[in-house]
């Protein structure tokens, strides 16, 4: 018995040391080309399965019906997810069919996914396979609005994917079309649900600084940074200057009041601000003849929009301009029914302050 003991803590000691030896050896073969061996391949999927379904255990899934969400998550899918995983415009080009694992078409895999789990995917990544995290962990309503677009996907038609994500033209297989900013911005792709702002009317300043702020990380969008990623600073101000003469749209359609809120009480608050609260008047700094010219204009943005930029002031989950700080202070006693009576205040726009 003595001996068995013996054995097996040399063995356990042994082990280790024999895969150091073996993978110094460098007999081991970390090619892609052969693929892995059946027994490797099936352990893989096994444990990346466990671990997903354990991990979304913890995770609650919020409301995935608002239609807004898609637009947005497949104009990311097309800059972010297609070059691997192909679209429904467009399949998976030849070059990742020599990645180990390939990425999979995504159509038959989605369903076998909950909701959790897709966004506990999309959010983290997976380790040792290049399919790749969230760029912004901060926040989640994104990769929320992504798995309400994976949801869809297996029974998307390629153009009903082109005309979600603003892609105009078909595409070459495996090319990605290099998105305009205008297939998610365009003011004629806006309307008063819309969960991606408006540029229209917005200072050159503001749009520089904020687009600065995405490059550099110090406002989180998984969205936006990878809209910017690669861009310079001349190039950021090139596109501000651009986008500072757009005109917001004609004929806009009316802003909606989704959740019924009490526009009148938004413009008081708007105006005279709270003050046993500490919530100073919006229009001090907003929407003035002679503000700053980073102070963003909010008359005509989206109630969607500013919600839920309001949220994420409030959270502390967003960041911006050298000035972001003013606005979390500004934020941070919002109650709910503040944060809707504000936003569908500053939707109605001008006509409301009459
Ligand atoms: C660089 C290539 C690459 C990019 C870019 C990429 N993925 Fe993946 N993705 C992979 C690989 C490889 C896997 C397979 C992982 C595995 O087998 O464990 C995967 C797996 C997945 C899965 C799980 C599918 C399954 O059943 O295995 C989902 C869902 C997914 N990706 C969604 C996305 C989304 C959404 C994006 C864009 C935000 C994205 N991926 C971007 C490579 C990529
Ligand atoms: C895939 C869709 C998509 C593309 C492409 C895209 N954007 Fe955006 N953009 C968004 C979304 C969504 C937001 C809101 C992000 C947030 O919550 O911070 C946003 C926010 C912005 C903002 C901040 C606006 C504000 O009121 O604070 C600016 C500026 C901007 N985008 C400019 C651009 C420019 C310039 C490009 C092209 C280089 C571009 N976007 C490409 C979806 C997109
Ligand atoms: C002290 C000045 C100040 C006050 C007061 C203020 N804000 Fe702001 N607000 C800012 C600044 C500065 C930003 C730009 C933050 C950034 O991105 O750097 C901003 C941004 C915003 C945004 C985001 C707009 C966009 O396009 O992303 C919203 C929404 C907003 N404010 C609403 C409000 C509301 C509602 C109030 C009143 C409760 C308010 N603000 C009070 C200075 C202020």
């Amino acid at each position: 018995m003595f001996i068995r003991w013996r054995y097996l803590v040399a063995a356990a000691i042994a082990a280790p040391l024999l895969g150091l030896v073996l993978a110094w050896s460098g007999l081991v073969g970390i090619g892609a080309a052969s693929g892995h061996w059946p027994i490797t391949d099936w352990f893989l999927h096994w444990s990346m399965r466990s671990s997903t379904r354990t991990a979304a255990l913890g995770i609650s899934v919020p409301p995935l019906d608002n239609p807004q969400m898609l637009p947005m998550a497949a104009g990311h899918f097309e800059q972010g997810c297609a070059m691997c995983h192909g679209s429904p415009a467009a399949p998976r080009s030849a070059v990742v069919f020599g990645m180990l694992p390939v990425p999979p078409d995504l159509k038959p895999r989605v369903p076998i996914w909950s909701d959790a789990e897709l966004f506990q995917i999309v959010q983290h990544g997976v380790r040792f396979t290049g399919m790749p995290a969230w760029p912004s962990q901060q926040r989640e309503d994104e990769v929320w609005a992504m798995v309400a677009f994976l949801r869809k996907l297996p029974g998307m038609t390629a153009s009903e994917y082109r005309q979600l994500a603003g892609l105009a033209a078909p595409l070459r297989p495996g090319m990605s079309a290099a998105l305009d900013c205008n297939a998610c911005h365009a003011e004629n792709r806006l309307t008063g649900e819309s969960l991606i702002p408006s540029l229209a009317g917005q200072s050159e300043a503001y749009l520089r600084a904020s687009l600065m702020a995405y490059l550099k990380g110090e406002r989180q969008s998984g969205i936006m940074q990878t809209a910017v990623n690669g861009l310079n600073a001349n190039d950021v101000a090139g596109l501000a200057a651009r986008f500072t003469g757009e005109r917001q749209r004609a004929g806009a359609p009316a802003p909606v009041n989704p959740r019924g809120a009490d526009v009148a009480a938004g413009q008081a608050l708007a105006r005279s601000g709270r003050p046993e609260d500490r919530i100073p008047a919006c229009l001090s700094c907003h929407e003035r003849e002679d503000g700053n010219p980073l102070y963003p204009r909010l008359f005509g943005q989206s109630a969607p929009y500013l919600a839920g930029q309001l949220r994420l002031f409030r959270d502390g989950e967003r960041g911006g301009t050298r000035f972001h700080h003013l606005m979390v202070r500004a934020a941070d006693n919002l109650t709910d029914a503040d944060i809707d009576n504000l936003a569908a205040y500053f939707a109605a726009g001008r006509d409301a302050d009459r």
